[in-house]
């Protein structure tokens, strides 16, 4: 007889996720001091359609209308990010007891309706002014600000909140803020993104330690952005492009998080270029020191790569922020590796690969690599929805997406790997970065698009009702 597969923890976080920016719009309310998001929108032909989040989906008016839906879907955790710049409206100095309190309202609330609140400290939206004052990322002086900043949240917040994301996708936000100039400060140069990186590291290092010593009860970690790469074959030169990807896209962040050095094959090809960070004595005591290390990895897991050798010198490239499937364009690392595509995969509209297996790979990988336990803080499907006459949203492909990765997280636990829970990318439709409104992740349907906010009126979609399901099953009743 077949055995059984081990179930999912009876404490298992069914979730979803969000981020402040995307959702809450009021950016000059309540105090709230600008964001380089809040600029950076602003600069023509940065973001798809010059969309912004000023409006976003209201969420800082509706939350309790949003809190209510979650509530009515079961869920059992809900991840958002607090904006520095309603705490700190100039990132540092006085505290805005109004931007304190709207958290504060947010996370009774979530308690009100047993939803456990997963809180992710920084989400992208630095505060304008610490980028005015000292350039941001790219002044140690940042690392005070920023623990002075999670601090004040771990001393209002942290009778409450257990659950603790530091920085959200550190990898994703230097490279395309430092190296792809798509985010701000829109900048292209390696040398300063490493500089820039190792900061952060600093800072997210600083936090956890703080954390950790002065006796907060609950867990920390960072998000990163996992995508595990694949060979294109069984060639050996295509295996070490592999590694190389591996070792440059991942471990680089993730070795500092959990071991706190980089990896030497990385380290080696910066010198050789001359873009490797300044580290200093007093940085290498603070990563290596065990109470800087996360108790969990976030993950956000999207999709996997597939790369081959790369000697022909392709270098970065804009991504589709279209929606027009096999507008990608080729992209890679010179000398390291190269981005292939992969005629195993399907890819969604924006060409990212659809890989459920990939997810258990991820957390394969993790645990072998890390040990840790895993907090799935992101993973969804961006696509075109409908909104039919009758209110309805049938997306099915949502569904059929979900699924299988929840299949594959079963899998995971069946092989005996340790997940805290899954918080799905996004709860209602939300503002994508680059993508304005069109490209759609939520269990919630919007009612506005790229011209217009229109009445911002919210849908419950068919995988609304899906997940509820899921949850009230624990993961059974797919
Ligand atoms: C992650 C981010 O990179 O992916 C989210 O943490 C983001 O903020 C999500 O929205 C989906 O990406 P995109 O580009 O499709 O919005």
């Amino acid at each position: 007889m077949a055995q059984q597969m081990k179930p999912f923890p009876k404490n298992f976080l069914w979730g979803s996720a969000s981020a402040a920016y995307q959702i809450e719009g009021a950016y000059r309310e309540g105090g709230k001091g600008l964001s380089v998001w809040d600029q950076f929108v602003r600069i023509p032909g940065k973001t798809f359609k010059g969309t912004n989040g000023d409006v976003a989906v209201d969420h800082y008016h509706r939350y309790r209308e949003d809190v209510d839906l979650m509530a009515k879907a079961g869920l059992k955790a809900y991840r958002f990010s607090i904006a520095w710049t309603r705490i700190f409206p100039n990132g540092n100095g006085e505290v805005n007891q109004e931007g304190l309190k709207f958290y504060d309202d947010l996370i009774n609330d979530l308690i009100a309706h047993q939803i456990e609140p997963v809180v992710t400290i920084y989400h992208w939206d630095l505060p304008q002014a610490l980028q005015d004052e000292y350039q941001g990322w790219e002044s140690r002086r940042i690392i005070a600000d920023f623990v002075n900043y999670a601090k004040t949240l771990f001393d209002n917040y942290g009778d409450r909140v257990k659950y603790w994301v530091t920085l959200n996708e550190q990898n994703v936000f230097m490279q395309h803020g430092y190296s792809m100039a798509s985010h701000p400060p829109a900048v292209t140069d390696p040398k300063r993104m490493y500089a820039a990186n190792h900061i952060a590291n600093l800072a997210n290092a600083s936090a956890i330690k703080y954390f950790h010593e002065h006796g907060y009860q609950g867990q920390i970690g960072p998000s990163f952005a996992y995508s595990p790469i694949y060979a294109v074959d069984a060639a050996p030169e295509n295996q070490l492009a592999a590694d190389n990807a591996e070792q440059l896209n991942s471990y680089y962040w993730m070795d500092m998080y959990v071991f706190g050095h980089y990896p030497t094959i990385v380290r080696n090809w910066q010198e050789k270029q001359g873009i490797a960070p300044e580290i200093t004595v007093e940085d290498q005591a603070l990563l290596e020191n065990p109470l800087s290390h996360p108790d969990f990895m976030g993950l956000n897991y999207y999709q996997t790569g597939t790369v081959a050798k790369n000697d022909t010198g392709v270098g970065a490239a804009a991504e589709n922020t279209s929606g027009k499937k096999g507008t990608i364009k080729e992209s890679g690392v010179p000398g390291m590796f190269k981005n292939v595509k992969n005629d195993y995969l399907q890819k969604t509209d924006w060409d990212w690969n659809i890989d459920p297996v990939g997810l258990q790979i991820a957390l394969r990988r993790i645990n072998s690599r890390y040990n840790l336990p895993v907090l799935i803080t992101e993973n969804g499907l961006g696509a075109f929805d409908t909104l039919e006459a009758d209110h309805e949203i049938h997306d099915d492909y949502r569904i059929h997406f979900l699924r299988e990765h929840v299949k594959a997280i079963h899998a995971a636990i069946d092989d005996g790997l340790q997940v805290i829970g899954y918080t799905t990318w996004s709860f209602t439709d939300l503002l994508s970065w680059l993508n304005g409104y069109q490209k759609r992740y939520g269990f919630v349907y919007v009612d506005r698009d790229e011209k217009s906010a229109k009445d911002l009126a919210r849908y419950p979609k068919d995988s609304f009702y899906w997940y509820k399901q899921v949850i009230a099953s624990n993961g059974e009743d797919l």
